[in-house]
């Protein structure tokens, strides 16, 4: 099967068949990504936030204790992750500008000291922001657009959709590692909405999808709306799968929450390929509350390690601790040494159609 059709992606949704879904996307991640699944550190190094997202528990006018963690701090966590053996470090934090200047020292103090990719979630910045991180060797950026219904974005986040979008172009623009994703049965979206998600992570061929279900979180106006359902969590992820082929897709923290970490194993086998553990130093841990419940909240980084990785054996699977770079930068770049671009350039020159050569 090489692609699908709206309406097939929507049957899927609802769960025409789950089996048969979660089957091709099993064997989809294992043709396109093999049997690793990539462990990636999360550092979340400050909760403070500017911006007011309904659905969030950290957001700004939440009533929570705010940290920011210092740069000698983040940079120990870093240290502790590759320790642990991790290739990559996440550095994430609520929007705010208190970093903007420290960040491109965090990074390259992190660039010279380890081996780590390091990948920034820090939310949208300006281009020249952005370039600051890249030349100082961030490699990655997560920005997830949360959902692709402009409406909803704006009721739920009170920003444009059209920025956030603009600031995935230009991350791709300034050769990062592109991640995007959605938050699924958010209040008010539709299947048709999920839909449209799924379609744009094939349309903009993103190198990381983080897709997770909506979790309510008490002290937010959306506290007392139901939680996002967690079989279409797995069929968004699924589909996201087939239709993307080779792109790194997190079993995130909010759907290993939803399922139980005993459970976290079958989101490997419907697709995901990465897991992402959690190094925060434990005081700040538990203030990073962006729903409740959060799985990484209490164990401990070392013993939460092993206990994926037998999962991950468990599931048949192999857990790895390279870098894992885009599967889709080293595909281009075969495609590259093949001359295939050059090929279908030229075919475009002679008007032919193209698309039955690629
Ligand atoms: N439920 C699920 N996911 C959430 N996020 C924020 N709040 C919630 C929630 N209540 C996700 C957003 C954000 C990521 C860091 O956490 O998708 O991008």
């Amino acid at each position: 099967m090489e692609t699908l059709l709206p309406s097939e992606i929507r049957d899927y949704l609802l769960g025409v068949d789950d089996e048969e879904l979660f089957r091709i996307a099993d064997k989809v991640r294992e043709r396109y990504t093999g049997k690793k699944i990539y462990l990636r550190a999360i550092v979340e190094f400050s909760n403070v936030c500017r911006n007011d997202c309904k659905y969030c528990g950290i957001r700004r006018s939440a009533n929570v204790r705010r940290y920011a963690m210092s740069v000698e701090e983040i940079v120990k966590c870093a240290h502790y992750a590759e320790d642990l053996g991790y290739g990559t470090v996440v550095l994430q934090s609520g929007e705010n500008t208190l970093y903007d200047s420290k960040i491109p020292e965090i990074v390259r103090e992190i660039k010279e000291t380890t081996k780590l990719a390091v990948v920034l979630s820090v939310g949208e910045k300006s281009f020249e922001q952005y370039l600051e991180y890249r030349l100082a060797g961030a490699d990655r950026y997560l920005l997830k657009h949360e959902t692709s219904n402009s409406e909803l974005f704006y009721r739920l986040t009170g920003r444009s959709l059209e920025r956030r979008l603009e600031c995935l172009q230009n991350l791709m623009v300034l050769g990062y590692e592109v991640g995007s994703g959605n938050i699924v049965g958010l209040p008010g979206q539709s299947v048709d909405d999920l839909v449209k998600d799924v379609l744009m992570f094939a349309e903009w061929d993103f190198d990381m999808l983080g897709i997770g279900p909506f979790i309510p979180c008490p002290g937010t106006p959306l506290e007392r709306f139901p939680p996002g359902d967690v079989m279409l969590t797995l069929r968004t992820i699924a589909l996201s799968r087939i239709l993307t082929k080779n792109a790194h897709i997190p079993a995130t923290t909010a759907v290993r929450t939803v399922l139980g970490e005993d459970k976290a194993h079958l989101v490997f086998r419907c697709g995901a390929n990465v897991v992402m553990g959690n190094v925060t130093p434990e005081k700040y841990r538990r203030l990073y509350r962006i729903y409740p419940g959060k799985v990484c909240f209490f164990q401990d980084p070392e013993s939460w390690l092993n206990e994926i990785k037998e999962q991950i054996r468990g599931a048949g699977l192999k857990p790895s601790g390279e870098k894992g770079e885009s599967l889709k930068r080293k595909q281009k770049a075969t495609n590259l040494e093949k001359g295939l671009y050059r090929d279908t350039r030229e075919a475009e020159l002679k008007g032919q159609d193209t698309r039955q050569q690629t």
